[in-house]
């Protein structure tokens, strides 16, 4: 299985400290926030990666990372993104990477306090299609700045709701996906969603209305760092205290 991590974007949410830098380079607690993401798939059995950046700042990327194994990692490769056209249209460029192999995907800004290796040995397991990774939050108002199941009676997801004014659910869906190699077929049927962005969470909806999605749901801390100043500081001092990607 490859890797793929997405640190582009504008980082806005997080302005004015991301007219300097990109927000994955920010420091949570004693790294920048980008090495949290590396640590969390090298940890997973993930050794090739992709790292799709864009923006003035991605020669930092290479600074910081050079070709990856003082990380763990054996191969890195670096992809470059024009404009920000959202995380779907960003995990297009890993396409000829990834070849035909399975793919997992992180969104760079996300911080987990527990090690993600048992979802992706999941995935190894599952036979074809995708699988999301939930987290439990009971703030609705935090909730709709995220992806929201709507799980029905039988414990499956009927859909993901993105930025849902009524959070179907008390689940989030964090920043790991697991995808098969349909994943290419469905990228190229995507219509930018009123963000004006491809969304992943439309991506998602196309197996789970296949019924090829699975999904696990986290134990411990989830952060997504870059969602607001508040959501920021809390990765901080979460990490601060108790560390990141335990097992
Ligand atoms: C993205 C996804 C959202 C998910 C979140 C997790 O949101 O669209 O479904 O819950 O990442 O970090 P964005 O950060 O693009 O607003």
């Amino acid at each position: 299985m490859k890797g793929v991590i997405l640190a582009g974007g504008t980082g806005s949410r997080l302005h004015p400290l991301t007219r300097i830098t990109n927000k994955h380079l920010l420091p949570v607690y004693d790294r920048p926030m980008i090495s949290y993401a590396i640590e969390a798939l090298v940890m997973a059995g993930v050794t090739e990666m992709m790292l799709v950046t864009g923006g003035t700042h991605a020669g930092e990327f290479l600074r910081l990372l050079g070709n990856g194994q003082e990380f763990g990692i054996d191969r890195l490769f670096y992809a470059y993104q024009d404009k920000p056209g959202g995380i779907a249209e960003a995990l297009s460029l890993a396409e000829k990477f990834v070849g035909g192999d399975r793919v997992v995907v992180l969104l760079g800004d996300n911080i987990f306090g527990r090690s993600i290796r048992h979802c992706a040995d999941a995935f190894r397991q599952q036979k074809r299609g995708a699988r999301v990774v939930l987290s439990k939050e009971s703030d609705h108002e935090h909730l709709r700045h995220l992806g929201v199941a709507h799980l029905n009676g039988s414990r499956r997801i009927q859909r993901i709701v993105e930025k849902p004014d009524h959070p179907p659910s008390d689940y989030a869906v964090t920043g790991v996906y697991f995808y098969d190699d349909t994943v290419w077929k469905v990228l190229p049927e995507l219509k930018p969603s009123g963000r004006g962005e491809l969304e992943i969470t439309d991506v998602n909806n196309w197996y789970l209305e296949r019924g090829l999605m699975e999904y696990d749901i986290l134990e411990g801390f989830w952060g997504d760092a870059g969602e607001s100043m508040a959501a920021y500081y809390a990765a901080q001092d979460f990490v601060r205290e108790h560390g990141a990607n335990r097992e």
